[in-house]
């Protein structure tokens, strides 16, 4: 059976950093096929993911979910590939692209792309937004296997929480599923992460500052994985759970 894992969390804390990482993980550890779609038209995940490929060699999901039925067929020419990982997939917004580039969907087609998605991979990774009146982060939420919500060691963060979560009260949510993440995206000053878990509560992994990380996404080479010991060993250990 084919699992969905979702990726929420407050604004920068690392959602698609993690979402990538956590894919290049599971496809490298367990030999899966691994989907990861960003839901983001916003700051849109294909140009800062692809930096070097050329236009014709990127894809948007944007279109499958523009059409009046989502085929498989569809659905496979929007995925982006990395050369030499067979089985490893990207889907999201292209350069240029937002709310407006395409025709509205509602939760049916939202449901549709998730079912093909599923219908392609062992694992569907969906980066979501973290504002969930995005249709495809909101229906991915639901429909996933696992819920990762990545947190900051930030005063923003803590604000971001106590505004949002309220708004996902309904059990439908399983608010208290969320695997809870700390993600440290921060070195320069001290970051006060103990007392933004003890504020938390419910914090079950923390993701040490990974300095390659930084490089990489500067580098436009966040679709590598990452060799820091730490960073790595935690990443192992959440796919594990998730898996
Ligand atoms: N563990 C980490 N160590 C260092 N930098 C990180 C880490 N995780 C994320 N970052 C950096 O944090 C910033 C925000 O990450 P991003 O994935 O774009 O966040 P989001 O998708 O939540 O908005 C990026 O510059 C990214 O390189
Ligand atoms: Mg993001």
């Amino acid at each position: 059976m084919s699992k969905i894992i979702a990726v929420w969390g407050c604004p920068n804390s690392g959602k698609t950093t993690f979402a990538v990482k956590l894919a290049l993980a599971i496809y490298e550890r367990y030999k899966a096929t691994v989907l990861m779609l960003s839901c983001d038209n916003f700051t849109p995940t294909l140009p800062f993911l692809f930096p070097n490929s050329k236009s014709e060699e990127l894809f948007s999901v944007g279109v499958p979910l523009s059409k009046a039925e989502i085929t498989q067929q569809e659905v496979i020419k929007s995925i982006v590939t990395l050369k030499g990982k067979p089985n490893l997939g990207f889907l999201g917004y292209m350069d240029g692209e937002n709310k407006y580039t395409y025709p509205d969907y509602d939760e049916t087609k939202a449901l549709a792309l998730l079912s093909v998605l599923k219908s392609l991979a062992d694992y569907v990774i969906v980066d979501c937004t973290a504002s969930l009146d995005n249709i495809l982060s909101a229906t991915a939420i639901l429909e996933s296997n696992a819920i990762i919500r990545l947190a900051a060691p930030t005063l923003k963060s803590i604000s971001f929480f106590s505004s949002q979560i309220p708004l996902y009260a309904d059990p439908k949510y399983r608010r208290n599923d969320h695997i809870v993440g700390l993600n440290v995206t921060e070195a320069d000053c001290y970051m006060p992460i103990d007392e933004i878990k003890t504020h938390l509560k419910e914090v079950s992994f923390t993701l040490p500052y990974c300095r390659e990380i930084r490089q990489q996404s500067i580098d436009g080479m966040l679709t590598k994985a990452v060799s820091d010991k730490k960073y790595s060993a935690k990443l192992k250990a959440i796919a594990d759970r998730v898996v």
